[in-house]
């Protein structure tokens, strides 16, 4: 299969090795507006560049788009205008609006869309996933999910992210959908700007939120975050059941000093970054995408997917600004 790389930055690059090293890829072409860093990321890969977006789609067989947040919506179109089995970084776009043209667009050309969420390939989520729909857990009660960052973006990328809840906490409203199975009906969020950068301000956002969540079958969820953590990145999952309780994300690289009895997990390991926290899910999508891309299974994190999770990042928005808690329907 001829892959087609759009953007070679941060996760570009990493996606990049992870594609060079498929036995089922021949030939992987990277293309980047930053022509020094398609051509640096493809000397290190073996791969080869492309002049353009335009260029990779009429020659590859599927394409991986990992370039910046606004140029996706386009992409994903350029891609599903070709016929294309089309790998895509999450978020499509930052409104639901555009998220349900590329959509249609999407739909009437029949092709296979994947979206990067990533914490679908966790080891530990999926076996949470596992164990509540097997019925080991019993009836769900209550979920509790985590993301703090080590350090905040800079302040150019907060001015134009959508705000805490669209950026960085729509991994955790994609997560509770899918560990759950079910649909989020109510969101209560609250959150404020404590790390004393005041480019969060400015973009009129916070960097220390939370919200809450009812599930349609009653269950609650509680989504944190916070976007500085001087130990580092910290995402973990728990749920608490009827039958059973369950973490994952709790081990030796977790960024949190344990005050009991666990001197051995101060081991200076904690993982600081998201490249090293997910590395293997990040791995792991991307060869299901292969399978995907080749008819041999379907998109396990769908374009509909994502717009579900933007909408519950949208609900939490609204409801941090209105202080009161907001129905999932009140925005469609
Ligand atoms: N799933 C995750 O956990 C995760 C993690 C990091 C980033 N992301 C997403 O991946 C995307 C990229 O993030 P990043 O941190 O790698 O950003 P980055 O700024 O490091 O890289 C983006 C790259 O895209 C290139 N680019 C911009 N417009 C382009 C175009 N029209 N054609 C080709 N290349 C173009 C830029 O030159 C840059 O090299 C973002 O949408 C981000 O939300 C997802």
């Amino acid at each position: 299969m001829k892959i087609g790389l759009i953007g070679a930055g941060r996760i570009g690059a990493f996606h990049a090795q992870t594609l060079a090293s498929q036995a089922d890829i021949t030939e992987l072409r990277i293309a980047d507006v930053d022509v020094d860093r398609a051509k640096s990321v493809a000397e290190s890969t073996g791969a080869s560049t492309a002049t353009d977006a335009d260029e990779l789609v009429r020659w590859a067989d599927a394409i991986v788009i990992a370039a910046s947040t606004d140029t996706h919506a386009d992409l994903i179109t350029l891609g599903a205008e070709a016929g294309l089995p089309v790998f895509c970084e999450k978020p499509i776009t930052l409104d639901l609006e555009t998220t349900n043209r590329v959509l249609e667009r999407v739909n009437t050309a029949d092709i296979p869309l994947q979206i990067g969420f990533q914490r679908r390939f966790d080891p530990g989520f999926t076996a949470a996933r596992d164990m509540l729909a097997s019925g080991q857990l019993g009836r769900l009660y209550m979920a509790k999910l985590n993301t703090y960052d080590p350090e905040p973006a800079h302040d150019a990328y907060i001015k134009v992210s959508g705000g805490m809840f669209v950026d960085m906490l729509v991994h955790d409203f994609d997560l509770i959908r899918w560990v759950s199975g079910q649909e989020v009906v109510e969101v209560t969020a609250a959150g404020r700007a404590l790390t004393g950068n005041p480019a969060f301000e400015q973009a009129d956002d916070v960097d220390t939120a939370v919200a809450v969540l009812q599930l349609a079958d009653g269950a609650m969820a509680v989504v944190s975050g916070v976007r500085h953590d001087p130990r580092g990145y910290d995402v973990r999952l728990e749920m608490h059941g009827s039958r059973d309780a369950v973490a994952a994300g709790i081990n030796a690289q977790m960024p949190l000093k344990l005050l009991d009895d666990n001197d051995q997990w101060e081991n200076g390991n904690e993982h600081q970054t998201f490249l090293e926290r997910f590395e293997s899910s990040y791995r792991q999508e991307l060869n299901t995408f292969l399978k995907v891309a080749q008819g041999q299974m379907d998109s396990p994190c769908t374009g509909e997917d994502a717009g579900e999770a933007l909408r519950l990042a949208l609900v939490a928005k609204k409801s941090l600004r209105e202080r009161r808690p907001v129905l999932v329907e009140e925005i469609r």
